[in-house]
């Protein structure tokens, strides 16, 4: 079983995914990682080029990108690192590349797991299209920012609110205009509003509607 959840940056995919997944007793992927590693390795190795960018995607493997990661820890999580995965995702080679790894990915954890649950941004309308539940999770931008700025803090970024919501405007706009894979709600997906509702009660909702079949 594949559980999709896409959604705008904080609307909570990242912990709904992780809950389901604890839930379920399935395995959690979280997507944007993948753009974070790549994003992480451009900068620590000062590439800009776009040819270079597209180079580097392709050189990667589920291999690299976990040994990245452990490496870089919360730094994957740094405002930088955030806006660079944001600017590099709109390039269709580099998205082809990403999402073939994630596909490979998933597909191992399908050999030795009951399913797996994966967020991102084009997983129910791209990487996935034959998901078995597809969630597409929003909130206002004010209270994404907030959520944003808590979580920053929370990793001792020294962040202001203003800043961060900008940011977000500005994520927000990238991922939804682009041409490839842009952001937006598959026809089949369940939309949920995290705005004012705790993380346990956007568990239950979706939990609910997966019990329901
Ligand atoms: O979910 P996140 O904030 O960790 O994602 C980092 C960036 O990667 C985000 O700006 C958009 C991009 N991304 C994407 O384009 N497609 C995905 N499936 C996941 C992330």
């Amino acid at each position: 079983m594949i559980i999709a959840i896409d959604g705008t940056a904080s609307s909570g995919k990242g912990s709904l995914a992780k809950n389901l997944s604890l839930s379920l007793n399935l395995h959690h992927l979280d997507s944007g990682l993948f753009y974070r590693v790549l994003a992480y390795q451009a900068i620590k190795m000062g590439i800009e080029r776009k040819i270079d960018l597209i180079e580097l995607s392709k050189k990667l493997s589920i291999k690299k990108i976990i040994k990245i990661k452990k490496l870089a820890g919360e730094n994957l999580r740094s405002t930088l690192v955030s806006k660079k995965s944001s600017q590099i995702a709109p390039e269709k080679n580099i998205r082809e590349a990403l999402i073939k790894l994630q596909r490979e990915y998933v597909n191992q954890f399908l050999i030795s797991h009951d399913g797996v649950v994966i967020d991102g941004r084009d997983i129910g309308t791209i990487v996935f299209p034959d998901a078995s539940f597809k969630f597409y999770l929003d909130a206002d931008i004010k209270i994404r920012a907030e959520r944003r700025t808590q979580q920053l803090i929370h990793l001792n970024y020294e962040v202001i609110y203003l800043d961060v919501l900008n940011d977000l405007i500005c994520r927000d706009k990238r991922d939804k205009n682009r041409i490839e894979g842009p952001l937006k709600k598959a026809k089949d997906a369940f939309y949920i509003d995290t705005g004012n509702i705790s993380e346990e009660i956007v568990l239950q909702k979706a939990l609910n509607i997966i019990k329901s079949f």
